[in-house]
């Protein structure tokens, strides 16, 4: 009985370390080293059944683990989904409040997010930008675009809401609101430094005043420094604003407004942005014509 069980715990640990033809061999190398012809029918048979069981049970423990692993793939992806939707939903509901504070329709940001969208997906195509395009920029910038302005909810209501043009001194205190943006986001960048998400909304929202010859404010950035996503931003942003009725004038039509934008290649803007812009203007006017009033 106990050479059974000495015979069992040896072969026990082999099964398990071997597959099927590496257990066959063991055991019958065991058998003719240690155990006489009498006893060899008798183990043989014990041992076919017991290695049926334990095949059984390995290939019921890998069914379930390729079920889990399948299952928690499943698991991983709709977490990532609810986290990114939800990140989404709260963000655009904030900055919806915001915005609308100073936008009756709140139909910017919606239209900002599409027209990044579009540029960034056209300079992609172009092969443009190829060091710092990658697959994940076109919906990076779509969904942190309207986090541009997320600064105008430290501005005051007299100035953001005022019904008339700002006085310089008034026009000091708008500017603040990309510092503020950043100030808002920075910290929260800092906490999940590899959320690009993120990345892209603090860099829109400190950077997409800026203008291509350093012109622009806060930090008078120029050129290539401005990153390349405040760029996209900065285009869209000011087509939308052209397009758009204010309390300082009327809402341009479409020629008039890609004409203005064209004059600003190569001083507010980046010339081969605007290059693409110009390119897929009416995509621009689609955008804006689905998406006002
Ligand atoms: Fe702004």
């Amino acid at each position: 009985m106990k050479d059974f069980i000495e015979l069992f715990s040896v072969l026990d640990s082999e099964l398990i370390k071997t597959q099927a033809e590496e257990h066959s061999k063991v055991v019958f190398d065991y058998f003719a080293d240690q155990v006489d012809n009498s006893l060899q029918n008798a183990l043989v048979s014990e041992l076919i059944v017991r290695y049926a069981d334990m095949s059984k049970q390995l290939e019921d423990k890998n069914k379930t683990l390729r079920r889990y692993n399948e299952h928690l793939e499943e698991i991983v992806q709709e977490k990532v989904n609810e986290i990114s939707a939800s990140q989404i939903a709260t963000i655009h509901a904030l900055v919806k409040a915001a915005e609308t504070r100073d936008d009756d329709t709140g139909a910017h940001i919606e239209r900002t997010s599409l027209y990044c969208r579009v540029l960034a997906e056209k300079l992609r195509e172009a092969g443009m930008y190829k060091s710092i395009m990658n697959d994940a920029f076109a919906e990076n910038i779509a969904r942190a675009s309207p986090l541009h302005d997320i600064g105008k909810i430290g501005i005051r209501d007299s100035i953001l809401l005022k019904p008339g043009p700002l006085t310089s001194e008034e026009f000091e205190i708008m500017k603040t609101h990309v510092i503020i943006g950043h100030d808002t986001l920075s910290s929260v960048v800092k906490m999940h430094p590899g959320n690009m998400f993120l990345k892209f909304g603090l860099e829109i929202s400190m950077y997409h005043h800026e203008k291509w010859d350093g012109s622009g404010y806060m930090y008078g950035r120029s050129k290539e420094d401005i990153p390349l996503s405040a760029r996209i931003m900065a285009v869209s942003d000011v087509y939308d604003a052209l397009r758009s009725k204010r309390v300082y004038k009327e809402a341009y039509s479409h020629e008039k407004t890609i004409s203005i934008i064209s004059d600003g290649s190569g001083y507010g803007f980046d010339p081969a942005l605007i290059e693409v812009f110009l390119r897929h203007n009416l995509l621009f006017r689609d955008i804006y014509n689905k998406l006002s009033g």
